[in-house]
């Protein structure tokens, strides 16, 4: 069987984003589960904000084309998102908005959403750790009929996670994260 593909997608594109770094981290414990994980930056993906006009005129992005090729060859997804305003931030959703518009050659229109397993991590500074956008990103995943896994990790007081040698410091973060990688991993590998 060929390995298993994951994408780690962090939704911040801030130096020193927590999510970028709860993005590393559970890169690394889907590694240690043995998935072939690929680490991305939304940064190498610019997309203007969807805009109906600019997509008759000039066609989806050529980024949201490559971000969705590159979800294509992938197994799975996990989407690690800040929380804005109690919901996922305009990057997120402009992004996903976007990569919604695809339609490459023999496939349906969103079918990049139906066909793998995604989950979804937040990290913020508070004691909810992002637990509205967790809410509001599994919403706007389920209008697109993907499947998103039950377990997810809102982490908490973010700035205060880690110890100083960058590892989770909380039994209960670490036991979260490792659940939800090995159950992206098996959610994935049976929709293979
Ligand atoms: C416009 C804006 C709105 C925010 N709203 C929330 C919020 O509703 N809940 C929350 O926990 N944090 C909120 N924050 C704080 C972010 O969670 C915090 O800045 C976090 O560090 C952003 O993620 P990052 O470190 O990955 O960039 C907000 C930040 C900004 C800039």
């Amino acid at each position: 069987m060929s390995a298993l593909k994951i994408l780690v997608i962090p939704g911040s594109l801030r130096t020193g984003s927590h999510n970028a770094k709860l993005a590393a981290t559970a890169a690394y414990e889907l590694a240690q589960a043995g998935a072939e994980v690929t680490r991305i930056s939304l940064g190498d993906f610019p997309l203007p904000i969807y805009d109906g006009d600019l997509q008759t005129k000039s066609g989806v992005p050529k980024h949201a084309i490559n971000l969705k090729r590159m979800m294509s060859a992938h197994h799975g997804v996990l989407i690690v998102t800040p929380e804005y305003n109690s919901s996922v931030p305009a990057l997120v959703k402009n992004t996903i908005d976007w990569v919604t518009r695809v339609q490459d050659a023999h496939e349906t229109l969103g079918q990049v959403f139906r066909d793998r397993a995604f989950a979804i991590a937040a990290a913020s500074d508070n004691r909810l750790g992002g637990t509205r956008a967790l809410a509001a990103l599994r919403l706007i995943l389920a209008a697109c009929h993907a499947t998103v896994i039950p377990n997810q990790l809102a982490l908490s007081f973010a700035g205060e996670a880690y110890d100083d040698r960058d590892r989770l410091k909380h039994p209960g973060d670490v036991e979260a994260l490792k659940a939800l990688a090995r159950q992206l991993i098996d959610v994935s590998q049976r929709m293979m």
